[in-house]
């Protein structure tokens, strides 16, 4: 992959002196292609979708089309029906937790490292409607051990609802089989792959998971933009979330005749430039081809860790092999805030990572952490920049830490 090429894309890297961006598990940059198909929509067809039936509204549902069928393309959904737009990972998996229709005493299992947008659901649903929770050990799944696994199935799941790749260490659990076990045992499987399908080659029809969750603003697109993909019959069974104009067939003073999917997920107005934009970065995405990024990032988590594993006052998070650890460099110094740790790096050597609990606050918690610095790369990112950020962080751990 030719990154000096890749970079000349991301106006972020055309300033005189670009700021170090590793925090693109938080949210990417995006590169001019994925811009000017926003712009575009605005500039010649700034309409809506779906409704109206002039020249412009025509040319948005045919954009609109063509990115849903690109997204599933990407992500080797045939069916692109299938695909959902939504406003973030968040909301996709909301959608499921409360259109599920989940009854008093049904199980849903997760693993001890949900971001909150898999977890919060879920605590509030088992206050209100007493579902029952179990929790799975990420690092055991990740290890390969699957014992746990099939003693909650044996106890009856109805769903498995776990993050594939998870955004504390960037580790990831062997979820294809699991869907197989989960499948087994009759449970249904959602996986949050927001941490998963920027970074890897993935292949849903493969995996055959029955739903799967994650924001296009982490893997390129436009800010406030995500997917929900399910299986045809297993989203027929879910309630939207949102209901009016444009999830409806024909109304009457009484009734509501709701319509098939997609259109059943996507009442309102949508996000056409959004959705719009995701198609373009998925097609960027393609172009220069998912192993080759998926490669890239792990050689560069294999230069942070060897730059920085004897560096004195220094633990790294997650399993000691980087090349487990996709894209994600997490990290503390020992009596320093994470948010000191980042602010410094920011004002000293304009290396942005992130820091705090990254919204899984139960499992830093029963680590007694109070939460770490996270470094995380991406396809634009140089083996230059790395140098600097271990650099960076060697100064802080001199300076700063006894
Ligand atoms: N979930 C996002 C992150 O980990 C916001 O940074």
């Amino acid at each position: 992959m030719d990154v000096t090429r890749v970079r000349k894309d991301f106006p972020l890297f055309q300033q005189e002196k670009p700021p170090i961006y590793l925090d693109s598990a938080c949210q990417s940059l995006r590169p001019r292609q994925v811009i000017d198909a926003m712009n575009e929509y605005y500039c010649d067809f700034p309409a809506c979708g779906g409704r109206s039936v002039h020249r412009l509204a025509t040319e948005v549902s045919i954009r609109l089309d063509k990115a849903r069928e690109d997204v599933a393309s990407f992500v080797g959904v045939k069916d692109a029906e299938c695909v959902m737009f939504t406003k973030n990972a968040t909301e996709s998996m909301n959608t499921v937790a409360k259109g599920l229709r989940l009854e008093r005493g049904d199980r849903v299992v997760t693993t001890d490292m949900e971001h909150n947008s898999n977890h919060v659901p879920w605590v509030l649903l088992a206050k209100e409607k007493g579902l029952r929770r179990g929790y799975l050990s990420f690092q055991e799944l990740e290890q390969g051990n699957l014992e746990p696994l099939k003693e909650e199935l044996e106890k009856g799941v109805k769903l498995l609802s776990v993050v594939h790749t998870n955004n504390v260490d960037g580790s990831s659990i062997p979820l294809k089989k699991m869907v197989e076990l989960a499948h087994d045992h009759g449970a249904l499987v959602m996986a949050d792959g927001c941490q998963y399908a920027p970074h890897n080659p993935l292949d849903l029809t493969d995996m055959d998971v029955d739903l799967y969750a994650w924001s296009m603003h982490k893997m390129l697109g436009p800010s406030g933009t995500g997917i929900l993909y399910g299986k045809r019959e297993v989203l027929e069974k879910v309630e939207p979330l949102v209901t009016g104009g444009g999830g409806v067939a024909i109304t009457t003073y009484d009734t509501a005749d709701i319509l098939p999917i997609p259109e059943r997920f996507e009442a309102g107005l949508q996000n056409y430039a959004g959705i719009i934009g995701s198609g373009a970065a998925v097609r960027y995405l393609q172009d220069i081809g998912m192993e080759e990024i998926s490669e890239h990032e792990r050689r560069l988590n294999v230069i942070a860790t060897d730059g920085l594993m004897y560096v004195r006052n220094l633990s790294m998070l997650g399993p000691a092999d980087p090349r487990r650890k996709g894209g994600i460099f997490s990290f503390n110094l020992k009596g320093m805030l994470p948010h000191d740790v980042a602010m410094i790096l920011d004002e000293i050597a304009s290396v942005l990572i992130r820091s705090g609990m990254h919204c899984v606050h139960p499992y830093f918690s029963s680590h007694g952490l109070e939460g770490c610095a996270r470094a995380s790369f991406y396809l634009y990112n140089t083996e230059e920049e790395l140098r600097r950020f271990i650099e960076s962080v060697k100064y802080v751990a001199e300076k700063f830490t006894d």
